[in-house]
């Protein structure tokens, strides 16, 4: 225990340390821009990952960012005091900006939503940055660093700074952290590499100055990338476009500060805050114009898997559906030849006995004569066994006590009646509650109770059975249950997908689906249990209340 909260401790060390280091670096750079004062810059990308680590990494990384900040500063200008305030500030400025974007814009999926996108331009890239552009501003001019200079203008260009850093580097952190499974084709590949390319290239051309002829280079036609950043939105991931905006604004700014693109003025900090309000409304363009496109591209991605998953389904369904049928139809097929045969060699027997016995007694009758007792009590005897054999068949064909007396009763004859046939002793817990169901629903418990029971007879091996059955919540369960040798864990596997070898158990699983209910079928080696759940709902309960 101790030993995994010292390494937790040490990767958030090392954490501290690297992002300390990422923000130093960054912060160097934006500050080699900074013109009207060493410590407010027109570039300050510190202010997009600051948002970005606390949104990926939670809140607990502050001090590196702080350390980042406060050694940039100290390295730069200033003194010790106001590098602590102005690092402070910059701390803050992220902290407050995670917060309100996890509150209000959806947290790390901020990106993934326009509405969220403009909150967290509202909130966090508008609102929160102003925290560290005053703090920044008020504690040099309080030290005496900016004392004479115009206040108001380095306020606005430390701000529009973060603003713009925020609204540039906070998504191309936050996506690449978070990135969609979305799979592209290869030609989707070939489309977003050209689209990064072409932006890529026309921001060269427009921002660098180099393939212009030296007449037109200042002129205003920056706004050319907006269909190439509008391209890109269609043709690149999130995290894609995102990193192009950057790509496009160091471009810009690089070409700017050279003198190059449309943005240059002779104040070299308004040209870049011009370049910066520029690329603000370009980010936003392609931030929520490429957050609805993959929205959309997600939803029909979700639709197709989804109906490829119902096809399968389907097809499963389909297939156990036609094995079911063929099934019944031989089930059909070997039921009728059995009831021809029972009806042939028996009961047809019987009744040519009797036919016999008949024109015995008749030739008697022609004489006058008395027929023998015997013989018309084998007569009476043959019929009676006729009969009984005509209703044992029409009882397997559907019990006719099922109808009159109800499922309980229906049951006990039955459940009594197997134990005599096959010696099973079948304790019964089947309780006068239960009241009437409706007839589809009847029949299949019934049913199902006798394919478990055959099954326990014909696979289980035990010389005990139980049959319960309760009625609780609008819900009937029905369990039987044996001391057999069970089933072994593959073998429920292909029953509950559907793959068992045999179709008394799938066909009672289809029954019991039918009627809106489930089956289980449970073993732990020492016996087996099917248990079936089956809703009473209203239609039946409806039914019932008529007597249905
Ligand atoms: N009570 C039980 N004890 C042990 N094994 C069982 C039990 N009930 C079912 N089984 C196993 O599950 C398999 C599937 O049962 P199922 O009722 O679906 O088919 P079946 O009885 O083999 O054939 P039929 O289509 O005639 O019902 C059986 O083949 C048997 O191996
Ligand atoms: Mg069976």
């Amino acid at each position: 225990m101790v030993q995994q909260g010292n390494q937790s401790k040490t990767k958030l060390i090392a954490k501290i340390a690297a992002v300390a280091l990422v923000y130093l670096v960054v912060g160097k750079l934006g500050l080699r821009l900074a013109v009207l004062y060493p410590s407010a810059s027109a570039v300050w990308p510190g202010t997009g990952l600051a948002m970005g680590v606390f949104l990926i990494f939670g809140y607990e990384l502050w001090p590196g960012i702080f350390i980042g900040a406060f050694l940039t500063n100290l390295l730069t200008a200033g003194s010790v005091l106001t590098s602590v305030a102005i690092a402070s500030g910059n701390t803050l400025e992220g902290l407050v900006g995670a917060f309100l974007i996890f509150r209000y814009a959806n947290g790390r999926e901020a990106f993934r939503r326009a509405e969220d996108i403009f909150k967290f331009a509202l909130l966090a890239a508008v609102a929160s940055t102003t925290i560290s552009a005053t703090i920044g501003t008020a504690s040099l001019y309080l030290a005496g660093f900016t004392r004479g200079l115009p206040q108001s203008r380095i306020w606005l260009t430390w701000w529009l700074g973060d603003v713009v850093g925020a609204l540039v580097v906070t998504p191309c952190v936050v996506l690449w952290s978070n990135r969609s499974t979305y799979q592209r084709s290869w030609k989707e590949t070939a489309d977003g590499w050209l689209a990064f390319a072409s932006l890529m290239l026309v921001g060269e051309v427009l921002f660098g100055g180099v393939w212009l002829p030296p007449g037109i280079r200042h002129y205003p036609l920056s706004f050319l990338c907006i269909p190439l950043v509008v391209w890109g939105a269609f043709h690149l991931r999130p995290p894609e476009a995102s990193t192009s905006v950057i790509g496009l604004s160091l471009i810009a700014v690089w070409g700017t500060v050279r003198g190059f693109g449309g943005f240059v003025e002779t104040d070299k900090n308004l040209s870049l805050l011009l370049l910066q309000t520029f690329m603000s409304v370009v980010s936003m363009t392609s931030m929520v114009l490429c957050a609805v496109i993959w929205e959309r591209k997600e939803s029909a991605n979700s639709l197709r898997i989804a109906k490829e998953e119902l096809e399968s389904k389907v097809a499963e369904r389909t297939e156990t559906l036609r094995e079911l049928t063929a099934r019944l139809l031989q089930i059909r097929d070997e039921e009728g030849r059995r009831i021809a045969r029972e009806l042939h060699d028996s009961t047809a027997q019987a009744l040519a006995a009797v036919c016999m016995n008949l024109g015995a007694i008749k030739t008697h009758a022609e004489r006058d004569e008395a027929a023998p007792t015997g013989l018309i009590s084998e007569t009476n005897q043959l019929v009676r066994g006729a009969l009984n054999e005509i209703r044992t068949v029409s009882y397997l064909l559907h019990p006719p006590m099922l109808d009159e007396l109800g499922l309980r009763s229906a049951l006990r004859v039955y459940i009594d009646g197997f134990t005599q046939r096959s010696g099973i002793q079948v304790e019964q817990e089947l309780p006068a509650e239960l009241g009437r169901l409706p007839g589809d629903l009847e029949t299949a418990i019934f049913r199902v109770v006798q394919e478990c029971l055959t099954n326990v007879h014909r696979h289980s091996g035990s010389a005990k059975a139980a049959v319960r059955m309760s009625r609780q919540n609008g819900c009937i369960t029905i369990e039987v249950e044996d001391e057999g040798k069970g089933m072994p864990a593959e073998m429920i596997r292909k029953i509950a997908s559907s793959n068992s070898p045999g179709v008394g158990l799938r066909g009672m699983r289809e029954r019991i689906q039918v009627s809106g209910g489930k089956l289980e079928v449970m073993s732990n080696g020492k016996g087996t249990k099917v248990r079936a759940e089956v809703p009473v709902q209203e239609r039946h309960a409806a039914k019932e209340a008529h007597g249905d």
